[in-house]
């Protein structure tokens, strides 16, 4: 659904660590560049480093520490009321490394979307730069996608693209790619809020009302999608 000119789309950030990818939202939002409020960020993790960037930006935190509930369902219930205590119209998934019950993902179908360190399909799941190089991968990247059912394997919106370079580790891509991801994740967050880009009941995406056939890119120059 598309927001209204000039009334800020309420999302909720969900984080498990660092929050670098939560600090490009709010600092886009502070810019200007993003018409977006955080209602709240909520941490499955106590002690994750975001939590403290959400605090000085004076954003809400919650915390459900997904060790006290034994259950996936009990803490899936637990984090649904939380982030429905905030009424968001659309879920980020800012490294948020919880899988998802079915249940919750649907609840949420068409207004959750993540962000994963790869040219998905390829690559889903944890070490992913690591794995990239093993495979002797000249190019990697970070992909936006729709959240469902299948772990960092929902519908892609917009990938950017990062080369491989001969003597690249594991950190030295995490962190050329995690600079991609920086720039990209409010893009397409302000897209969402601006009505460009959605979930439609086929399980499509569609920007600008049109079907995409393969995920986006921006255009190194412009910024414009392509
Ligand atoms: C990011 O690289 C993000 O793509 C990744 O976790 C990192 C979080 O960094 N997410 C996943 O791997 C999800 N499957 P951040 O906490 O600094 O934003």
């Amino acid at each position: 659904m598309a927001a209204a000119v000039n009334t800020p789309l309420p999302i909720v950030v969900l984080i498990s660590g660092r929050g670098s990818n939560l600090q490009s939202i709010i600092d886009a939002i502070a810019a200007g560049e993003l018409p977006v409020e955080i209602r709240a960020v909520i941490s499955n993790r106590p002690d994750a480093q975001g939590l403290q960037r959400a605090a000085r930006a004076s954003i809400a935190t919650r915390v459900v520490d997904h060790r006290q509930y034994p259950e996936r369902m009990a803490f899936d219930a637990a984090l649904q009321a939380a982030i429905d205590d905030y009424r968001p119209q659309l879920v980020v998934l800012a490294g948020f490394m919880r899988i998802l019950t079915p249940a919750l993902v649907q609840h949420y179908r068409g207004r959750m979307i993540n962000i994963h360190p790869s040219l998905l399909p390829e690559f889903p799941g944890l070490n992913t730069h690591q794995r990239v190089l093993d495979a002797g991968r000249k190019e990697t990247g970070a992909t936006i996608h729709f959240v469902t059912e299948e772990t960092d394997g929902g519908p892609a919106i917009l990938q950017a693209r990062v080369a491989v370079l001969t003597g690249d580790d594991a950190d030295s891509l995490a962190a050329r790619v995690l600079e991609q991801e920086h720039r990209v994740y409010p893009v397409v967050i302000r897209w969402y809020a601006e009505g460009r880009v959605q979930l439609d009941p086929q399980g499509q995406v569609r920007f600008d009302h049109d079907v995409l056939e393969r995920p986006l890119r921006l255009s190194s120059e412009s910024g414009a999608p392509c």
